[in-house]
């Protein structure tokens, strides 16, 4: 049952309002004395031409109070209480019932949304940054298909440009084969850096690059195999990234893809009177909105980033026919993004409209190893197994004699990382801190982790749940908190993908959580009063298991059943 509707329907019996207006003015009061849902009266007040105060009084003695534990009236408030046992009845059913799809629904059926997410670039290191994009992007993903979108997950990947040239001719005169079939992604970054440092002494290196690129272009087999080379070893290492944090793509198309279809973006562009010259480049002006030229092509023709990101929106909207398209990407190309959304919105698409670029803030690691090296220096999948090491130590600690420490410290340590960059807004610079990450007790992982797998064992121990439930034995503030908690997972996944911001349903983890922890800590479960009120709390602690399973998935997190 919907209680809210309850209470809109029950109004709507005395009222000569819309039901859908009389649904949008209940409230949820701030305190639980003042009931579940409020009805203010001031909207009626105009209506009736009485004082809410009177009205709200009046409704309270006409309206039938079927199903509520009590209605009252407040000043002119008007404030419902549920049956308890009901509602808790109705909700750890629900769950029950539903499993894995519970706060699951069709609402996006239909909808083809394009979450762009992770793409870095190849022959470069995976940084800390991309690890954002990639977790924030997996969660909106599995959010929205949980909530019925059709989501397709791209990983635009950085595969073009230029310094694909300087690489080959970095590749030719220093590559260490050794050293390749290491650690690729390694010795790739060292040529780089070793191309400039020549370049310096010999400008005509530059020349050389450029013309293996113009050959890459070309499409001649010397340089495209070479590359292709690089694209895969690249994705090798990206890709033991992307298990380890059980991250999935349905699209790999990266800048390269668009490489033959940027010509007619240009023409579209120059064809609609768009493309200006400016110091020996194509832009397209867009001093009216107080923004840069947006660069189309360079003074040498060649294409540039900007003209790849028109290419590919094009190339989506034809395929897909997307009814968003968004990007996660970090806040500091959101200039970047602001051109090209504009750029297609003057060449008349009023899909630009649907084009989004959801930002995100830095990570800045607290003291501790990794303070002392730069920011960029620092490979992502050595801070995944540092984070599996530092949770076994933990375990150790904790419980020695567990079964499949390994596995379980996987699923807690990259669990912590995964659940420390959803649990911000966004926006918020990221604070890298293990001691913070790994805590137990904290608003953590491994927290809410600790949470199911106690959940877990006291249902182990129970056994299978024989005889009577009844409901309405188990209606104190802490169950009732606990179940209303967890009725609201499938509004806040709603809200985090309206607002685009995944720490809304992590955060509404947290609270599922320590609802139980004071459930639990407040109420006997196997050792309760007697067997009704057992068999009752060991469902709520059911429905509590599944909850958090549920949620955890939506933010890219696994649960272990024992910890
Ligand atoms: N490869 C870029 C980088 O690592 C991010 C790409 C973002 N997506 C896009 N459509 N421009 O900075």
């Amino acid at each position: 049952m919907d209680y809210k509707k309850l209470v809109a329907e029950r109004i709507k019996e005395h009222v000569d309002l819309e039901l859908n207006l009389i649904e949008r003015l209940i409230e949820i009061p701030p305190r639980p004395e003042m009931g579940d849902f409020a009805f203010p009266c001031f909207q009626l007040s105009k209506v009736l031409r009485k004082a809410p105060v009177m009205i709200a009084d009046e409704l309270k003695g006409k309206i039938n109070k079927e199903g509520f534990e009590k209605i009252e009236s407040q000043g002119p408030y008007l404030n419902f209480f549920m049956d308890k046992g009901n509602f808790i009845k109705d909700h750890v059913e629900r769950v029950l019932s539903e499993g894995e799809k519970y706060g699951a629904s069709s609402i996006g059926e239909g909808k083809n949304v394009i979450v762009e997410y992770s793409s870095p670039n190849i022959a470069k290191n995976f940084h800390v940054g991309h690890l954002t994009t990639t977790v924030i992007g997996n969660a909106l993903y599995r959010m929205m298909g949980f909530e019925g979108y059709n989501a397709i997950g791209v990983n635009h990947l950085g595969d073009w440009g230029t310094q694909y040239g300087r690489l080959i001719a970095a590749y030719h005169r220093w590559v260490d084969i050794e050293a390749l079939n290491k650690n690729a992604i390694r010795e790739l970054e060292r040529l780089y850096v070793k191309f400039y440092e020549e370049a310096e002494k010999d400008p005509s290196l530059e020349d050389i690059a450029r013309k293996h690129f113009k050959n890459l272009e070309d499409g001649c087999e010397e340089e495209v195999k070479l590359w292709n080379t690089f694209k895969e070893l690249s994705l090798k290492e990206f890709k033991r990234v992307y298990d380890m944090l059980g991250v999935e793509f349905d699209s790999y198309a990266g800048e390269s893809f668009y490489s033959d279809k940027m010509d007619a973006v240009v023409e579209e562009i120059a064809q609609k009177g768009l493309l200006t010259e400016s110091n020996g480049a194509q832009v397209v002006m867009l001093d009216e909105y107080n923004m840069p030229p947006c660069i189309i092509k360079k003074s040498d023709g060649a294409t540039i980033y900007a003209t790849r990101d028109l290419a590919a929106a094009m190339y989506r909207k034809k395929t897909y026919d997307f009814y968003e398209n968004i990007y996660v990407v970090g806040s500091s190309q959101s200039l970047h993004f602001k051109q090209v959304f504009t750029t297609i919105k003057l060449m008349g698409h009023e899909w630009a409209e649907d084009c989004k670029h959801v930002g995100f803030g830095l990570v800045k690691f607290a003291e501790g190893k990794f303070s002392t090296r730069s920011g960029n220096a620092i490979y992502l999948e050595e801070l995944l197994n540092e984070a599996v090491v530092k949770a076994l130590e933990v375990i150790n600690e904790k419980n020695p004699n567990l079964e499949n420490k390994e596995e379980v410290a996987k699923k807690i340590g990259i669990g912590s990382i995964v659940f420390t960059y959803l649990k911000n807004n966004r926006e918020k610079d990221i604070i890298f801190d293990w001691k913070e990450m790994l805590n137990f007790e904290g608003e953590t992982g491994p927290y809410v982790q600790y949470t199911y797998a106690r959940g877990k064992s006291i249902l182990r121990k129970a056994g299978e749940i024989k005889g009577i439930v009844n409901y309405s034995k188990v209606t104190s503030s802490e169950e009732f908190e606990l179940v209303k908690a967890i009725s609201r997972l499938q509004d806040a996944v709603l809200l985090a993908i309206d607002k685009l911001e995944p720490s809304i349903v992590t955060r509404h983890v947290i609270e599922i959580a320590k609802a139980f922890n004071k459930f639990y800590n407040a109420h006997g479960i196997l050792n309760a009063e007697d067997e009704e009120v057992k068999n009752t709390r060991l469902k709520l602690v059911e429905a509590t298991c599944q909850s958090i399973k549920n949620g955890l998935y939506l933010i890219g997190l696994d649960v272990v059943e024992k910890m």
